[in-house]
This record gives structure tokens, C-alpha cells and sequence, in this order.
């Protein structure tokens, strides 16, 4: 009997197109010193599909995993900017990997990655074999590009993994998922609209539901903070990201960050700064990884996992 799932492949995408903080400022009433203090971004790739860049990091992580696309019979894609409102962009996505597979699309804004992995967590635990998990955004497609409040944040990305079925528990080791809908007003587009956000309330609250999350993941896993290698939190601002670190007890040392070259990329933003910490060698055998991330909905997410090199 399987009952849980391993990471055997991963991938990233992001577009080609790059907008630095001085490119901003030419747009609106902007800064590069204001920017890199109060956010950490320095500059952030926009540009392509939900779908395209799904695809180019999806057959990245297949690649990498070296497995048949054939062989993958579920498919799960996190994204708020779907590429249109009908059908699901996974179903888009499936049909360019030649993917014959259930696909669907999970909305659960930046706290989606964390939200898909688990879902997949469940599927492997009741008999599929082969998921492949994707976070991707084109947060680009819904900014207000005269709104210097939030078009200094936004951006397009995408990363994706396979994940196998294992015969043991396997690498979720505590998982919390969260939402409180009665804050929706804080962070919101409507259909075929644009990114609203109250930025300040958004700022204070997101600190302590990535705190409470982590805990939460953390305490189902029979963990510590002292046990965490890596925390990879999502990549909105610097700023959030020291101050919720700091609140658990993890040095900076010990985190992820991608977001100075990213941006807030959304369902993107965690596989984006996982991913690259691999990538680099950051994570060793064994190692306890803590993915944590909060979005519009308020969504909050996070999940322990025991890293195993593929
Ligand atoms: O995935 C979740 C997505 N959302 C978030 O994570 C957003 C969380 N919030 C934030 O990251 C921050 O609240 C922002 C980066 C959006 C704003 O930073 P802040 O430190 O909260 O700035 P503020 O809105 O309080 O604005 C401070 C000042 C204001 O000027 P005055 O009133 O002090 O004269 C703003 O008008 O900075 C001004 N300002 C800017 N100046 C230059 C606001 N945006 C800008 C800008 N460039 N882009």
C-alpha cells in the first residue's frame, strides 16, 4: 500500500522579458531605493502564458526525473491567472506534454503550490502512482500598470515537480492549509480586472499567519524550528520574509530568497526559491525543509518536508 510521495524532478521557467526597478521608475512615480527597501526586489521577468510557462518548467521536471510522460496519471496546477476562464489551464497544459492524465486547476493565490502539493499527497495516498505538481502565475496579465502600489511587486513565473508514489510514509512529514474568506477585501481582482490590494493590512497580517502556519506544520510533524535546514517562504517582500523568520526563530541564513530578481510571483514564488536552493546545492540528504506561504483569500499553507536527493 503507498501512503505517501517523494520529489524525483523539478523545473523552473521564467520569461525572458526582465523589468529592472529603473524601468519601473520610467513607468510611474517610482524608485530604485524605495523599491529595494521596502520590498528586496530588484527586478522581475514578465511576460508568456500560464500555460507556456507551465509547459517549459514542467518538461524541465520530467526531464530531470528521466521518467515517461505517459506515466505521470495526475496532474495538478496552481495558478490564479489562468490562461482563460474555461476550460482549466491544466487541461491546456496536459495536452502539450502529451499528458493522458486527470488535470485541474487549484486557486489558492500565493499560498497555491503548497495547497497543490498536498492535494497530490492525497491522490498518491489512495492509489495514483505519478503526480506532476505545478505553481505557475502571470500576475503581469492582471496588474494595474499605473498602480505603483502594486505593479513594484508583481511578476510571472512558473516552477513544477514530479512526484512519485512511495510504499513508506515519504517526504510530508506535516502539512496545515488555512484560509479566512471574511478578509477577501484585502487582496482581490475581479473577473477580467485588476490586482486591489491593501498593501499595510495585507503586510501585518501575512507575518502572523506564516508564523501560526509553520508552527501548526511543524507541531503535526513532531518538529522543531531548530530542526528546520531550509525554510523557503513565499517570496512577497523582504521585509515580511525577516520579520516572519525572525518571529520563528530561523536566521536568514537558513532561508530562501529568490525574490530580488523574481518579485512576487505567486503560486510560482515557492518552487521558484525551493528549487533554486537545490539547484545550488543548498540541500543535503535528510534535510528538513519548511515551505510556508499566505495569499488573497487570506490563504496560509505550509508543509515539512524531509528532503531526499533524487
Ligand atoms: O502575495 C501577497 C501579496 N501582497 C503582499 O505581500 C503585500 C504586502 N505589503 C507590502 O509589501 C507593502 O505594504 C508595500 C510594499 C506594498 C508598501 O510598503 P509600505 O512600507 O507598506 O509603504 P506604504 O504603503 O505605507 O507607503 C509609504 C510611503 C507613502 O508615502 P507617504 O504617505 O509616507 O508620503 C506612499 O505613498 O511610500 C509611498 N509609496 C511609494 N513611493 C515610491 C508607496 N508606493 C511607492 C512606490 N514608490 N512604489
Amino acid at each position: 500500500m503507498t501512503t505517501g510521495g517523494r520529489i524525483i524532478g523539478w523545473g523552473t521557467a521564467l520569461p525572458d522579458k526582465v523589468l529592472t526597478n529603473d524601468d519601473l521608475s520610467a513607468m510611474m512615480d517610482t524608485n530604485d531605493q524605495w523599491i529595494t527597501e521596502r520590498t528586496g526586489i530588484k527586478r522581475r521577468h514578465v511576460g508568456g502564458s500560464t500555460s507556456s510557462l507551465s509547459v517549459a518548467s514542467a518538461q524541465r521536471a520530467i526531464a530531470m526525473a528521466g521518467v515517461d510522460p505517459s506515466s505521470i496519471d495526475v496532474l495538478v496546477l496552481s495558478t490564479t491567472t489562468p490562461d482563460r476562464t474555461v476550460p482549466a489551464t491544466s487541461a491546456t497544459v496536459q495536452n502539450a506534454l502529451g499528458l493522458r492524465c486527470g488535470a485541474f486547476d487549484v486557486n489558492a493565490a500565493c499560498s497555491g503550490f503548497v495547497y497543490a502539493y498536498v492535494i497530490a499527497h492525497g491522490l498518491l495516498s489512495i492509489g495514483a502512482k505519478r503526480a506532476l505538481v505545478i505553481g505557475t502565475d502571470t500576475l503581469s496579465r492582471i496588474t494595474d500598470w499605473s498602480d505603483r502600489g502594486t505593479a513594484i511587486l508583481f511578476a510571472d513565473g512558473s516552477g513544477a515537480c514530479v512526484v512519485d508514489a512511495t510504499a513508506d510514509s515519504g517526504q510530508l512529514l506535516g502539512w496545515d492549509l488555512d484560509a479566512d474568506g471574511s478578509l477577501e477585501h484585502l487582496l482581490y481582482a475581479e473577473v477580467g480586472g485588476s490586482i486591489h490590494m491593501d498593501g499595510k493590512e495585507v503586510f501585518r497580517r501575512a507575518v502572523r499567519i506564516m508564523v501560526d502556519s509553520a508552527h501548526k506544520s511543524l507541531a503535526k510533524a513532531g518538529l522543531g524550528v531548530d530542526d528546520v535546514a531550509l525554510c523557503v517562504p513565499h517570496q512577497a517582500n523582504a521585509r515580511i520574509i525577516d520579520a516572519a523568520c525572525r518571529q520563528l526563530g530561523i536566521p536568514l541564513e537558513r532561508t530562501a530568497v529568490v525574490l530580488h530578481e523574481t518579485g512576487n510571483t505567486s503560486s510560482a514564488s515557492i518552487p521558484l526559491a525551493l528549487f533554486d536552493a537545490a539547484d545550488r546545492g543548498r540541500l543535503n540528504d535528510g534535510d528538513i525543509v519548511l515551505m510556508v506561504g499566505f495569499g488573497a483569500g487570506m490563504t496560509a499553507a505550509s508543509a515539512v518536508v524531509e528532503w531526499r536527493k533524487p
